[in-house]
């Protein structure tokens, strides 16, 4: 975490990292995003234990975004 605190990783920060877009059409929901995606994880944790299927190693895909080939394949146990 610390690679953002420096003066080039506060620029990346603002100018590389651009998951809402930026300029005049940027994602108006990104601050409730922003809350709404750490809550929903921290709920499914909390309840939930995931685990990776080792024979179902995701393969990284990348368009415009990262994605997994085949999907991210998860095995969920109640906690
Ligand atoms: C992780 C969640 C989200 C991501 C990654 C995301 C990403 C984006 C991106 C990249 C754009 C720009 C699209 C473009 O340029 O054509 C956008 C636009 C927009 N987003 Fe999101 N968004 C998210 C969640 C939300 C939520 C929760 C809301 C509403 C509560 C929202 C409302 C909007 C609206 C209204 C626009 C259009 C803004 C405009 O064109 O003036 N988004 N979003």
């Amino acid at each position: 975490p610390g690679r953002w605190t420096t003066e080039n990783g506060k620029t990346c920060l603002r100018e590389a990292f651009i998951p809402f877009s930026t300029g005049t059409r940027v994602c108006t929901g990104a601050g409730f995003a922003m809350v709404e995606g750490p809550l929903l994880l921290a709920m499914l944790v909390r309840k939930w234990r995931f685990a990776a299927v080792p024979e179902r190693v995701p393969v990284p895909v990348a368009y415009l975004t990262v994605r997994a080939k085949d999907g991210i394949w998860l095995e969920v146990r109640r906690r």
